[in-house]
């Protein structure tokens, strides 16, 4: 047996390597392409829940929250807000901005209609049946 690793050896090993985790790679990839559906259910993205996730985007709202972890950590995660909170909440919540309370962090005023307040709680509601392995892992992000 050949005791000398040669350039051949080492390229074969490079080669082999790189082939086989490539494989791997797009049967991974092809497995997450099959299971976002089943998670995402984007199929159940109604027009209203288009407009809130507009809403919701134009508004910088991850510029203050986070949405599945993604985002900004000055204010609560809003994935799940709905399933912590309901809609008649978070509309009441969104109406009574800024709280004022000394010492709370504080949210803007959006001046929103009620139509809009609809798709945006569309949107929210449609975020929390998201299936994120329960991330983010603490109920708040
Ligand atoms: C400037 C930062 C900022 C922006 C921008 C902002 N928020 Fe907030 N939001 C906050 C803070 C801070 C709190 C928590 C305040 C507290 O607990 O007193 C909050 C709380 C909330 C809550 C209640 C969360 C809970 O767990 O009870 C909801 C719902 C919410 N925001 C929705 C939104 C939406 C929707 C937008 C975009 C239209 C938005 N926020 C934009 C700062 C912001």
């Amino acid at each position: 047996m050949q005791q000398v690793f040669t350039k051949s050896m080492a390229r074969n090993i490079f080669l082999g390597g790189a082939a086989f985790f490539l494989i791997i790679y797009l049967v991974l990839t092809y497995d997450s392409w099959q299971q976002i559906p089943k998670r995402d259910h984007a199929d159940q993205m109604t027009p209203a829940v288009i407009a809130g996730k507009y809403l919701v985007d134009t508004h910088d709202c991850i510029g203050c929250h986070t949405i599945n972890g993604e985002g900004s950590y000055y204010a609560p995660e809003l994935g799940n807000v709905y399933k912590r909170r309901g809609g008649a909440f978070i509309e009441a919540w969104i109406r009574a901005q800024p709280t004022g309370v000394a010492g709370r962090r504080q949210m803007p005023q959006f001046n929103f209609t009620q139509s809009q307040l609809d798709d945006i709680v569309a949107y929210l509601k449609w975020l929390s049946n998201i299936d994120t392995n329960n991330w983010p892992p603490n109920i708040q992000g």
